[in-house]
């Protein structure tokens, strides 16, 4: 969702708030601002879309001054427009935002019924007004900041700038992140640590309902009690906070690439020292203890849910619900005893999986959660967080979380089954061998990849395409069809490959490709008895399967991507590469723009 940044420096703070947008920009790129105070006068620049035109606008109408605040926006209320670009200002006061005040069209009738007068079309401004009416009440910009927030209702990360006020900013914390940077007589507000690397690398993350008071040599924070609170600084490390494409184009082309790497990481993190089972952090968790899982996660990682099920059903015999964050807590399910909950997010601040969460809390017997990010509130509020280690995920379409939360979540339902006396000894040992070559697997396929580009290429001609699988390729069909859709627009949609003649099926003819997943396992008769009823239609197959796959079924596609081969088990994290690779391709080939997709923003924060 949207960025925000806070400076209050020795040196010029334009430059900083800009370099810092920039490594916010992956959360929305509607529109852009940043206003500053230059002695004690507080001025501001906005530009609508990318932060390249705010950088334009900066080097033709320069703000000067040390302390100032800037956002990067995902509009929630209001087109992305200047007049409803951040931040917002309202006499004394500026103010960046990122979340939504759901109660904004009450205070804004109050306010109103007051004679005061709007200019946009957001619920943001409303927290600028009511706090310059705070202010002509004679209240201070800290009181007057107090007093609005105790009037707002939603989710918000908040940062305050006052005219007159060269050293104070204020932040505001309730449902999206929100962390302080400690420099050297200089404090920084930022949404997450990556945007303050370049300044400082020590770091206070707020908790819920915390409101900061902030000037260069003090911080002040109160929790949502009003009572002061002490919250620690933590040293964050480097390396989880570069942020370059390292010689690639994209940050994407570099995410699907560093899979080998990220996932022998995962693998070696959860591995015991023999390599012959599996150690969960912490107390761990003894899943004899437990009848029932319940997934939830949203998009991508709601696939990697999907895949997971099949696994801790098959191999743990433990029954799984798999929910969507936005729907699950709403439907409010039963949820018996004995039942463990588990919630997957590559951010750990999506806002319908940290409610979910929420839901659960009391009524699930223990609360799991595979993350990328640590600090995160979901890793924070949950029993047991496991850590994916994926490091830094730029590229708005997920890729290296993906693969990463499928190698955790994988190795936690070999440890469920052997829990559970399901898998014997020696079996897991020789899955966990086989998971350890999984790594050099992948850099096989990357090898190999080159097809996958020239069959991308054909792909971006199309309209409409539709994936296939069955079994553990059903959930991967979703992820590739949701990949190729989100980054080049093509329309794709994704069926078990049984389904399709339930319905479906009307759609093929020449000019829909289908993608069908098919490594040659237990189910690849039945898939590929599937791919025959559309090849019989006029349907053109791209088929992405193993040798053993190819030299039964290969005659009969349009095009064969051929995959190293892995164990059955393992080919859902393997077959997510051609995926990736296939929506890349076809993206880079119709020009649209791979690491920043229109209307999306990565790690939503808003329900
Ligand atoms: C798609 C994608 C999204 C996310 C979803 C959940 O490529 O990245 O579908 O998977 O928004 O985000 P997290 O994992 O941060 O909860």
């Amino acid at each position: 969702m949207c960025g925000i940044v806070g400076v209050l420096g020795n040196h010029e703070a334009a430059p900083l708030l800009v370099e810092a947008l920039k490594r916010l920009e992956y959360r929305g790129y509607d529109s852009a601002g940043i206003a500053t105070l230059n002695e004690g006068h507080l001025d501001r620049r906005r530009a609508v879309g990318k932060l390249v035109n705010l950088s334009d606008l900066l080097v033709h109408d320069p703000l000067a001054g040390k302390a100032g605040i800037g956002h990067t926006r995902w509009a929630t209320h209001g087109a992305p427009t200047v007049d409803n670009a951040h931040p917002h200002r309202a006499g004394p006061v500026a103010v960046v935002h990122n979340g939504i005040i759901e109660n904004f069209r009450d205070i804004r009738a109050d306010l109103a019924e007051k004679g005061i007068h709007f200019s946009t079309e957001t619920d943001t401004e409303t927290v600028a007004l009511l706090v310059q009416y705070y202010m002509d009440q004679g209240l201070s910009p800290r009181d007057a900041a107090l007093e609005t927030i105790k009037r707002l209702e939603g989710a918000y990360a908040l940062c305050f700038l006052f005219e007159g006020e060269d050293d104070l900013l204020i932040a505001a914390r309730q449902g999206s992140p929100l962390a302080i940077g400690h420099g050297e007589g200089e404090m920084f507000v930022g949404s997450d640590a990556i945007a303050l690397a370049p300044m400082t690398n020590q770091i206070t993350y707020l908790e819920e309902g915390d409101f900061a008071v902030i000037t260069r040599d003090t911080l002040e924070i109160l929790d949502s009690a009003g009572r002061p609170a002490n919250r620690e600084i933590r040293a964050v490390s480097i390396e989880n906070t570069q942020v370059d494409k390292g010689g690639h184009k994209h940050f994407m082309a570099k995410e699907i690439a560093e899979q080998p790497k990220v996932i022998g990481e995962a693998i070696m993190h959860y591995l015991s020292e023999d390599g012959k089972s599996v150690v969960l952090p912490g107390a761990g968790l003894d899943f004899t203890g437990i009848d029932r899982l319940t997934m939830v996660a949203c998009g991508t990682a709601f696939y990697a849910c999907l895949t997971a099920k099949y696994w801790f059903e098959q191999l743990a015999g433990i029954p799984v619900d798999v929910d969507i964050a936005s729907e699950f807590r709403y439907r409010e399910p039963p949820i018996p005893a004995r039942t463990a909950a588990l919630f997957v997010s590559q951010s750990g601040e999506t806002a319908d999986t940290l409610a979910a969460l929420r839901f659960c809390e009391g009524r699930a017997s223990t609360i799991l959660s595979v993350v990328n990010v640590p600090e995160s509130s979901i890793a924070r509020e949950s029993d047991l967080a496991l850590p994916i280690l994926a490091g830094t995920e730029i590229g708005v379409a997920s890729t290296k979380a993906f693969t990463c939360q499928l190698t955790v979540l994988y190795m936690l339902a070999l440890k469920a089954a052997h829990d559970r006396g399901a898998l014997d000894a020696d079996r897991l040992a020789d899955l966990l061998s086989q998971l350890r070559a999984l790594p050099s697997a992948f850099n096989t396929a990357l090898d190999r990849s080159r097809p996958m580009a020239d069959a991308a290429r054909k792909l971006a001609e199309a309209r409409d395409i539709l994936f296939l699988g069955r079994g553990l390729m059903y959930p991967l069909a979703l992820e590739g069809a949701l990949k190729l859709k989100e980054i080049s627009y093509i329309h794709a949609e994704a069926y078990a490959s049984g389904e399709l003649k339930h319905g479906p099926i009307a759609l093929i003819d020449k000019h829909v490709p289908v993608v069908v997943m098919a490594p040659r396992d237990g189910l690849f008769d039945k898939t590929t008895s599937n791919m025959q009823e559309v090849i019989a239609r006029g349907g053109r197959v791209l088929l992405i399967t193993d040798e053993a796959g190819a030299s039964e079924a290969a005659d009969d596609a349009w095009i064969t991507l051929l995959m190293p081969q892995v164990d059955a088990l393992l080919t859902p994290i393997l077959y997510a590469l051609p995926a990736q690779l296939l929506a890349y391709h076809t993206a880079v080939a119709k020009g649209t723009d791979v690491d920043q997709p229109r209307n999306l923003a990565k790690s939503v924060t808003v329900e």
